[in-house]
């Protein structure tokens, strides 16, 4: 296969996607296929050129026309979201991973909630607050905004109608967890919403889950065993996720047989519900009473050493090689 890996990009994430690139293609290019690496954000921009119109010269440039499938590699932003999907649906070309829709969806945390709930999938109870731009516009991010959606200095009334403290305030569109907040009293709920209205129109206010952190990885045509992250602080944060002996990972996660049926199963219902291709990443919280609940579906998991789709497959006999060439494979499904 001749394949193009974009990757890197302008978004938060940028760092781990230069990594993830770097891994497929080298694997890529073990197993014999000829692959190359595109940079959206590489070039310096021409003149007035925004960082938009460098990822669209980057996609329609040269290497990725050559390409027979483009293995989307892009972390969070415009490559995560359905934008970069449009523009390869525009250009004709065959991708990895999920579509402009399940792109888009996915990245909305609130209405990936929704569609969890329609499919049975169980997930933490939320609280919409928009922040100033939201509400004043009711456009910002190009998040729905619902009549029950909260108002700036509704803080309170969303954690009272959670039932209380602790709750995670977290922005609805980013990754990495990026801009979220474990809030254990009403001293630090401003800060946390301030923090994470930074970051987008939508906050969304969570129940927390306490408990541990599973993740169901996703491989068409493969059921992977569940993968247990142990954070060595609290929070399952950017750091823990990055940094080399920051988690501890088991795979197959030590969660009894029927729970673990279950939440695989759930898992690979919210990849469908919200309408996902190829492959991804579930993630979990599983309380102390047995009870698990979905929080988000990654359309573009990490694919670094330390990453858990890879981690999975592993566990499950297929390689790393392997792995990437089944999910360019799949882009051509
Ligand atoms: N409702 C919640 N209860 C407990 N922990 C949570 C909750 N929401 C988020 N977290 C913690 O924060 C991490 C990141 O949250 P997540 O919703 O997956 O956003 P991101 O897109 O930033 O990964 C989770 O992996 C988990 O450790
Ligand atoms: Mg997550």
């Amino acid at each position: 296969m001749r394949v193009a890996v974009i990757y890197g990009g302008a978004s938060a994430e940028r760092e781990v996607s230069l990594v993830t690139g770097r891994a497929v293609a080298a694997a890529l290019r073990e197993r014999g296929h000829e692959a190359c690496l595109v940079d959206t954000a590489s070039k310096e921009p021409a003149g007035r050129e925004s960082a938009s119109d460098a990822t669209a010269r980057a996609i329609m440039g040269e290497d990725v026309a050559r390409a027979e499938v483009v293995f989307v590699a892009l972390h969070g932003g415009a490559g995560e979201n359905g934008t970069v999907q449009g523009l390869l649906e525009l250009a004709g070309k065959r991708y990895t991973g999920s579509g402009v829709f399940a792109s888009a969806l996915a990245m909305d945390k609130r209405m990936s909630k929704l569609a969890f709930r329609a499919a049975g999938v169980p997930t933490p109870e939320w609280r919409m607050v928009l922040s100033d731009d939201a509400a004043g516009s009711a456009a910002g991010s190009g998040s729905p905004v619902f009549p029950d959606d909260l108002s700036p200095g509704d803080e309170r009334r969303a954690a009272r109608e959670l039932g209380g403290y602790p709750i995670i305030v977290k922005p609805n569109d980013q990754g990495s967890t990026v801009g979220l907040t474990l809030v254990e009293d009403e001293k630090a709920l401003a800060g946390a919403f301030e923090l994470a209205a930074d970051h987008s129109s939508h906050v969304l206010f969570e129940r927390y889950i306490p408990g541990r952190e599973l993740t169901v990885a996703v491989l068409e045509g493969t059921r992977l065993p569940l993968v247990e992250a142990e954070p060595s602080t609290g929070l399952y944060d950017y750091e823990c996720k990055y940094t080399k002996g920051m988690t501890e990972y088991t795979c197959p996660a030590d969660v009894p047989g029927d729970i673990a049926e279950k939440m695989t199963d759930a898992g690979h219902r919210a990849f469908e519900s919200l309408g996902c291709h190829g492959y991804g990443r579930v993630d979990f919280r599983l309380a102390p009473d047995g009870r698990f609940y979905c929080l988000e579906v990654n359309t573009v998991p990490g694919m670094t050493d330390v990453s858990l789709v890879p981690m999975a497959a592993a566990a499950a006999g297929v390689s790393f090689g392997e792995l990437c060439e089944r999910i360019a494979e799949t882009a051509l499904s």
